[in-house]
């Protein structure tokens, strides 16, 4: 379908990246249409990991991109994205929104300290702040100082209206996710754009009528890094933190997982939530920050399916969540004595309502077929459709762009 959207359901890190990666083989032009550079994006292919903040991760296919309006632009990020990519044999056929804003140092300097909401420290807020404040630096007026920008601005409303005027395939890059979106998430531990699929009409430039598909990213399981509201937590902010970044972790992994898994299966809350961290790798792709995890949250993911109305859901790994006994899924939340089924303004004080499940011990990263995964996991898969009310198309067994299940209806 020519205008496609990758948007995701959760607080970003759903693994969005590996998805594009995956639909841009059949897109013609992959467009960013918010947020910055506090955006990470890892793709795996084969032994090679290539992690990218800004440009749209359809370039590693060679594909042509481009970063609209709504984006936040670092040039001196742009310009090191790029030439990272060209040391790596990658040719960057890129056009940038010559009405997209400029991450400058002040910017930058505004988010140096500890941070109230725990930003990226990228300079986002405080550059969209002087865009909605009419104070912004446009990349028109910067590349009119800065010459070797010139040829990489230009019209991409344009570029992308007329694209789909040829009946050209646009694959759409969400960043962040639905519940960090400055409207309608979890306000004010949010960003500063809407990552929403209807961000791409203005943060690109094109009508709502041209978008013909919308899939939905949905973690199997739910992270969050910075602070605010996670009512499925498992652990707390705190000790996430206190854990250490990845280099910390790292030399004694192996140890620490066996250890994660023994106590997580005891029934030790804290450790299921490592578990995943640990199994699923969940530190920044931006900032080496811990992720904090918890289970599935279906309140959460209906209100962004309400805010989205994805036509499909690429569920993403699914693998992460092998050798755990029992899984849960939060149903509802329960405040002060009432069942929450709808996602409220404030967060506070809600407390998860659980299914609980059967899990697997099978290693899933090697199957293809949904109908070879283990019972409990098709289960899982199939219990998960039923609260997101759209079908659950694709399915991430893997960080590589082949561990990918098909799911066919
Ligand atoms: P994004 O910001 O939504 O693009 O996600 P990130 O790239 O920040 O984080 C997702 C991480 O999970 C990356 O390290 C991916 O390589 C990895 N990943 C993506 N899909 C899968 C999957 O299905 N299984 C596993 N184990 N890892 C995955
Ligand atoms: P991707 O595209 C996860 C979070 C930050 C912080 C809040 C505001 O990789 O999914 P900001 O620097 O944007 O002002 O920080 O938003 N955040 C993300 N969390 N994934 C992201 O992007 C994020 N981009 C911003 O951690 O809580
Ligand atoms: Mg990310």
């Amino acid at each position: 379908m020519p205008a496609t959207v990758v948007v995701c359901t959760q607080w970003g890190d759903s693994g969005k990246g590996k998805f594009v990666d995956y639909l841009a083989e059949d897109a013609d032009l992959i467009v960013r249409y918010s947020g910055g550079n506090n955006a990470g994006h890892t793709v795996v292919v084969g032994d090679e990991k290539f992690a990218l903040h800004l440009i749209p991760c359809g370039v590693i296919r060679g594909k042509r991109v481009a970063i609209g309006n709504g984006v936040v632009v670092n040039p001196h990020v742009l310009k090191d994205e790029i030439d990272y990519l060209e040391s790596r044999g990658i040719n960057v056929d890129l056009t940038v929104s010559e009405r997209a804003h400029v991450i400058t140092e002040k910017h930058i300097e505004k988010e140096r300290g500890e941070s109230r909401i725990d930003t990226t420290k990228r300079g986002i807020g405080p550059c969209y702040e002087d865009k909605i404040g009419r104070r912004g630096t446009r990349m028109i007026d910067y590349a009119k100082e800065h010459k070797e920008f010139q040829e990489m601005i230009g019209d991409v409303s344009l570029l992308v209206n007329e694209a789909l005027d040829r009946n050209e395939h646009v694959l759409f890059e969400g960043a962040q996710g639905t519940l960090l979106d400055i409207d309608h998430g979890t306000y004010p531990y949010v960003t500063s754009s809407n990552p929403i699929a209807g961000g791409i009409c203005t943060g690109v430039g094109i009508s709502p009528k041209r978008i013909d598909r919308i899939i939905g990213v949905a973690k199997a399981y739910v992270t969050r890094v910075g602070k605010g509201p996670f009512p499925t937590e498992l652990g707390t902010y705190e000790k996430t933190k206190a854990e250490g970044r990845w280099e910390e972790i790292e030399p004694n992994f192996e140890e620490q997982l066996e250890d994660a898994l023994k106590r997580a299966n005891g029934g030790n809350k804290y450790y299921q939530g490592k578990y995943m961290r640990l199994q699923g790798r969940e530190y920044g792709t931006t900032t080496g920050r811990a992720r904090r995890c918890g289970w599935f949250d279906s309140v959460a993911a209906r209100h962004s399916c309400m805010i989205n109305k994805p036509d499909e859901i690429a569920l993403t790994k699914l693998d992460v969540l092998s050798g755990l006994r029992e899984l849960k899924i939060c149903t509802a939340y329960r405040k002060d004595g009432e069942l929450i089924e709808r996602f409220p303004v404030e967060l506070e004080g809600c407390k998860p309502v659980y299914g609980t499940f059967g899990g697997w011990e099978e290693d899933i990263t090697q199957i293809r077929d949904f109908n070879e995964l283990p019972k409990n996991a098709q289960t899982y898969v199939s219990i998960l459709e039923l609260y997101l009310k759209a079908p659950i198309t694709m399915i991430g067994v893997g960080p590589e762009r082949e561990q990918i299940i098909l799911n066919q209806y």
